[in-house]
């Protein structure tokens, strides 16, 4: 059976410095958790956290990768390096990247791919804007983005999927989705992994919620029964406030 997970997304944000004060913070708040935990923090912050966070089952992600294993691609880091150093889970296709980085549900399906095959666990990140919401289009626009993201994905893989779904215009907004929204969305994509795939598959997808969580919405967001953990941006970037939204 899946288990929620919490996972912070620290963006553009902390230097090395920074990364290692917050995680002597938390680890002071954490004493385990039910549901799990991870940090998906910059390229250059990953490897401190890596060892700041041993001994502990805090996660770590990175927040993006490139679809081949080397090559001329000047600035990227493939898979494979991020595995290297310990990585977790990798975010694909955060809307930020679909929107400033020229990401298309193509290149996340490429990305995903390539994540499995180097044992990191994709966040893949879909979710509407606010005109296609308000034109009725959301549902439409999700389904797009799951199918083209998981296009030649086996049941086997799919199974072991992180799915986000981040109503853009929630992202950093302030204002979250109400969580029958995102309850409503999340069993959705649920549904439409069952037609993909099977019920059993569907079954074991970890569906979080992303947009403007933080700890005053935190528990009613997570107590819907189609929501398994967060994505979280901004609030995660306090050690206190994440471990608030850990312990929802
Ligand atoms: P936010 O960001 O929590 O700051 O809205 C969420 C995200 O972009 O993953």
């Amino acid at each position: 059976m899946r288990k929620p997970l919490i996972a912070g997304n620290w963006k553009m944000f902390k230097t090395t410095a920074e990364a290692e004060a917050f995680a002597v913070e938390f680890k002071e708040l954490y004493h385990g958790t039910d549901v799990g935990a991870a940090i998906c923090a910059p390229f250059t912050q990953l490897l401190a956290l890596k060892k700041a966070f041993e001994g502990t089952d805090v996660k770590l992600g990175a927040q993006n990768m490139h679809f081949e294993d080397e090559g001329a691609f000047t600035g990227e880091v493939s898979a494979g390096m991020l595995k290297e150093i310990g990585v977790d889970y990798c975010i694909i296709g955060h809307s930020e990247r679909r929107q400033y980085f020229a990401e298309t549900d193509e290149t996340v399906n490429k990305k995903i791919i390539k994540a499995f095959s180097a044992g990191i666990t994709p966040i893949m990140c879909i979710g509407e804007v606010l005109e296609e919401r308000d034109a009725g289009k959301a549902f439409e626009v999700v389904k797009k983005q799951l199918e083209g993201g998981l296009l030649g994905i086996s049941a086997g893989l799919a199974a072991k999927l992180v799915i986000a779904y981040e109503p853009v215009w929630a992202i950093g907004t302030g204002r979250n989705a109400t969580p029958q929204q995102a309850n409503e969305m999340c069993a959705f994509i649920r549904k439409l992994l069952e037609e993909m795939y099977t019920g059993e598959v569907s079954d074991e997808v970890v569906i979080q919620y992303g947009g403007s969580v933080k700890p005053a919405n935190a528990t009613d967001i997570m107590n819907m029964e189609e929501i398994d953990g967060a994505l979280v941006g901004g609030a995660s970037l306090k050690a206190k406030d994440f471990m608030e939204i850990i312990n929802f």
